[in-house]
């Protein structure tokens, strides 16, 4: 990574003359002051060295010509310093070639502490011997690790790229409010209680989506922003309650225009060459494939449907579930790639198992003879089938995934697929695959609310061919819409979304019904925004990637924690600052809030 060497032009007025990963060869003979924190010190007998550190790397100190008593330069490891000293090359037995200062070393005259630092609870450099708790709670002594400033820096850099290709495209840069009203992902609101106003309420924004609608009613044309998100939602490795969205809309695009910008933005950030494109894939195909809609495309082992082809085998599981209306999907690994063990296959159920998974069937085939796990149902003839639907004409195993729910089935063959790519060690380190998934369900129904919720928000566009269906509200009709809906998916995560949007005040109307929302209510939290679809809107469609989740994958980490500067746990708390944290008794009064804790 390159923000080593990289401090600047040397504007005059810093302390140092030169940073800390800076001193070469060439520098030899010249008067230099340096900053930063005792890496090391070392007392050889009389020679006395300190490996001095700052965000661009390390130089050794020697204190051979220095003048003052030795016992002056007793600190603590990370106080801070300032040197002033002469470079000079290292002994030919001390050079260390990894290092761009490991050729010399400044033979220091003056010496200063800046300031004393006592006993840190954990040193930040080298191998860290720390919990992640106590890394979390002392998040800027961790922030001084390489990796950290690394990651930071890369960050810096995204923001930089994705900058300058947007620039490049004539987008403007605009920022939207933070304290806002209520702007529905499909997460809770975070809430801010107005003073001003008791008894009435802000919402953080969990994107800006109304806002930039406005803003391409109000003729700004293309937008974007890198802005904060809040979301109040069951926290995972990937997703954290404030996050940050690299934010898009455009005015008069259709799809082919959002996915050549998210092209363009890819390529600028991850340097790839002019021949990089982006596969399309429906979300129907993505399902039957990988049983997921943000699938790895690092790997194979595609997933097959084989109701047709084990129907009447006489597997009781495969029976019930297809006489269920179900699913039974199936994949194959070859014996090149993997033999199994009875006890290797056997533990797949607990892949399976947090997905409602109950099990998975599976045989093995060697030439025409089949064996092991369920092979006395597979007949050549539905042996045949199989081999003709799966494509398969090699020995291995066949894994089964059945269940009377879709979803289920999809879940279980995904995950084991997932499972196997990383433990049959399938994908080759630093690649990248990238898809753009579309034409995604408009609207999931719930059976026990019994109600729909918007797959992707509620101002995406059903499919234009399916309008005048989604007007009549044909509920069963509805249950099978598609969506002008896309995500960008890489290697197994959804790093952006997005969707061509309602621009039509009756379409609009019509989806908050579908939703459940009565008229009432719809006025009352988006009456403003309807209002303004009926003075005039541009067709209009954007994106928005999740900024933390791209430089995760630039950075090769699937821990979010590592590229928020300040992360918060997974419980949503900042174990530095101890963050949420009770207010005082007159701020609740202020608000006109009562804790219901203290009347008991
Ligand atoms: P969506 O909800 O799909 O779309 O979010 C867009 C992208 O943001 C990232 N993301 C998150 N990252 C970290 N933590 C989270 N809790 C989290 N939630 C989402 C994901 C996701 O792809 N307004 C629409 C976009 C649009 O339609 O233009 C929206 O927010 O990478
Ligand atoms: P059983 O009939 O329960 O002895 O199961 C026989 C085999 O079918 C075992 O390997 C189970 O893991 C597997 N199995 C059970 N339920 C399912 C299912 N829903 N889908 C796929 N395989 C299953």
């Amino acid at each position: 990574m390159d923000n080593h060497n990289r401090a600047g032009t040397h504007l005059q007025g810093l302390m140092r003359t030169h940073s800390c990963g800076e001193l070469t060869k060439d520098q030899i003979g010249q008067e230099v002051t340096l900053c930063g924190w005792v890496n090391k010190s070392r007392d050889l007998g009389g020679l006395y060295f300190i490996d001095i550190r700052d965000k661009f790397g390390l130089t050794q100190l020697a204190f051979d010509e220095y003048e003052k008593e030795l016992s002056t330069l007793k600190t603590s490891l990370e106080s801070v310093i300032k040197v002033t000293g002469t470079v000079r090359a290292r002994p030919e037995n001390a050079v260390n070639k990894n290092m761009t200062t490991g050729e010399v070393e400044v033979s220091v005259k003056s010496f200063e502490v800046l300031s004393h630092a006592n006993e840190v609870p954990f040193l930040p450099h080298g191998k860290v011997d720390a919990t992640e708790d106590l890394k979390l709670r002392y998040r800027y002594l961790d922030l001084r690790s390489d990796r950290l400033q690394n990651l930071v820096s890369l960050r810096s850099k995204a923001m930089q790229k994705t900058r300058e290709t947007l620039y490049a495209e004539g987008f403007t840069e605009v920022e939207t409010p933070i304290l806002y009203k209520t702007t529905p992902e499909g997460a809770r609101d975070y809430i801010v209680p107005s003073r001003v106003h008791p008894g009435k309420v802000y919402a953080l924004p969990q994107s800006p989506q109304t806002l930039k609608q406005l803003l391409m009613i109000g003729n700004t044309d293309k937008y974007f922003q890198i802005c904060k998100c809040f979301r109040d939602e069951d926290l995972r490795a990937d997703r954290q309650p404030e996050f940050t969205q690299i934010d898009i809309e455009i005015s008069f695009a259709t799809q082919e225009y959002v996915k050549n910008l998210a092209t363009s933005i890819v390529k600028n950030l991850f340097g790839f060459d002019e021949n990089f494109t982006v596969p399309t894939m429906p979300y129907s195909e993505a399902m039957r494939l990988y049983g997921s809609d943000k699938p790895d495309v690092r790997f194979g082992l595609e997933h097959s449907i084989v109701n047709d082809d084990v129907s009447g085998a006489g597997f009781k599981v495969f029976d019930d579930v297809i006489a269920a209306d179900g699913l039974v999907k199936a994949f194959f690994v070859s014996k090149a790639t993997k033999e199994f063990s009875r006890k290797e296959v056997d533990s797949l159920v607990d892949v399976v198992k947090p997905h409602g998974g109950k099990g998975v069937a599976w045989f093995k085939l060697n030439g025409e003879e089949v064996s092991g796990g369920i092979s006395k149902f597979i007949t050549p003839e539905v042996l045949n089938k199989l081999k003709k639907t799966t494509g398969v004409s090699e020995d291995g195993t066949f894994f089964f995934f059945a269940d009377a729910k879709h979803s289920v089935a999809h879940a279980c063959a995904d995950a084991t697929r997932r499972h196997f790519g990383k433990t049959l060690g399938l994908i080759k380190e630093g690649d990248y695959k990238f898809l753009w998934v579309n034409d995604f369900p408009l609207l999931e129904y719930d059976d026990e609310d019994g109600r729909f919720y918007a797959c992707h928000h509620p101002f995406t566009m059903p499919k234009v061919a399916s309008l005048d269906d989604f007007m009549s509200g044909d509920k069963e009709k509805l249950k099978n819409m598609a969506a002008e809906a896309y995500d960008l998916v890489c290697n197994g995560y959804e790093m952006g979304g997005g969707s061509l949007r309602i621009f039509d005040t009756n379409v609009q109307k019509q989806m908050f019904n579908v939703l459940g929302f009565s008229e009432a209510e719809a006025k009352q939290k988006f009456g403003f925004f309807i209002e303004a679809l009926s003075y005039g809107t541009p067709p209009h469609a954007g994106i928005a990637f999740g900024m933390d989740r791209t430089v995760m994958l630039m950075a090769g980490t699937d821990n979010i924690r590592d590229v928020i500067a300040f992360p918060k746990t997974n419980n949503a708390t900042d174990l530095m600052c101890s963050a949420p944290s009770p207010a005082d008794k007159n701020q609740y009064d202020e608000l006109g809030i009562k804790l219901l804790d203290q009347e008991s």
